[in-house]
């Protein structure tokens, strides 16, 4: 059995159910995969505020501890945002150590530069829960498909939108009406621009077309439209036509051409996707060798995000020598450019 010391960059919400399913399914990661983590160094903005766990002396409000800590081999960071994730990632990894980070902003806007530090000092970087929370999407497109050309990838990835469409399209109200619901509820963010405006998506699409076509989507090349001006009427008109609007995520490639971009989208409901209700996220894909193929699960969460967060951590662990992505050249077409339309 390996002990393995792990630090986080963050303990909110996320780092938190990471800490609780490492405690609660310990028995199990052991007897699994031979290891068992140990969290040593939580780094936070306040040691003083009330947490779900009290981890006392664990709490740090400085990276060096993390970075300078010779002990710790991982370090999972769920602060989200740019700034200071990425300068906080770099330093931890410069230290050559592995991150595991569930940040798709930080990744979609920074990723050569980190791999560029990651594979300067022979650190890891993994990113399954950057995308649609529990889902293994990441390791699939890395590990499960990889003989495929993957020509298309169509995700419900932002769980917010889907759950204010899906209300709309069920109970007839209004985007204002579902949105002010789900604040209350604690569905949606207080400000809810990155969901409902598309950049969340955008975010996830960079990563999921940039593992997909085996290039760099940077977000520039990608189109995004939120839902905000979506009319219950247009749903209406939608439903009698035997059409559902969701907010699609659409990445396509044909030869040497990529498309990419984020709107509301009419799909047929006998499309898989239609059936795709409330928070849930999904991603359709096609391979030229697996052909259709459709992930489903729980894209945000405590819980769902750390089972991806503790799937990277086991599976670096495993690793004699950390993978990194290779980016193609790649021309892209004019953001909104559409290749094809087809079902
Ligand atoms: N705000 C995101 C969503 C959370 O609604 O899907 C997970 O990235």
């Amino acid at each position: 059995m390996r002990v393995v010391k792990v630090g986080f960059l963050g303990f909110g919400n996320i780092g938190s159910g990471v800490y609780q399913v490492l405690r609660d399914n310990a028995d199990l990661i052991e007897h699994r995969d031979g290891l068992r983590f140990e969290v040593k160094r939580m780094l936070v903005r306040d040691v003083n505020k009330n947490r779900k766990f009290m981890v006392g002396t664990k709490l740090t409000t400085d990276v060096a501890d993390i970075a300078g800590d010779p002990e710790i081999e991982f370090v999972c960071e769920f602060m989200g945002g740019i700034h200071p994730a990425r300068e906080y990632i770099l330093e931890v990894l410069k230290a050559g150590k592995t991150v595991i980070t569930a940040n798709k902003q930080v990744l979609a806007n920074c990723w050569p530069e980190l791999q560029a530090a990651a594979q300067e000092s022979g650190a890891g970087l993994y990113f399954e829960a950057s995308v649609a929370g529990g889902i293994p999407i990441i390791r699939t497109m890395w590990d499960s498909i990889q003989a495929n050309h993957i020509d298309s990838i169509m995700g419900i990835i932002n769980g917010t939108t889907n759950y204010i469409l899906t209300r709309m399209t069920e109970e007839g109200l209004s985007y204002e009406e579902v949105l002010e619901s789900a604040q209350k509820l604690g569905l949606a963010e207080p400000d809810p621009t990155s969901d409902v405006e598309g950049y969340d998506a955008m975010y996830k699409l960079s990563i999921l077309g940039s593992m997909g076509f085996h290039t760099r989507l940077p977000i520039d090349v990608i189109y995004h439209e939120g839902i905000t001006k979506v009319t219950k009427e247009d749903i209406a008109y939608g439903k009698e036509m035997g059409y559902t609007l969701k907010l699609l995520a659409i990445g396509k490639k044909r030869g040497n051409e990529v498309e990419a971009r984020v709107h509301p989208a009419f799909i047929p409901n006998t499309h898989p996707l239609a059936s795709i209700r409330g928070a849930f996220n999904a991603v359709f894909m096609h391979g030229d060798a697996v052909g259709d193929l459709m992930l489903y699960g729980r894209g945000a969460g405590d819980l769902p995000t750390a089972s991806a967060i503790i799937s990277d951590l086991v599976y670096a662990c495993h690793q004699d020598k950390h993978r990194y992505m290779t980016f193609k050249n790649q021309p892209f077409l004019d953001p909104g450019t559409t290749i094809l339309e087809d079902w």
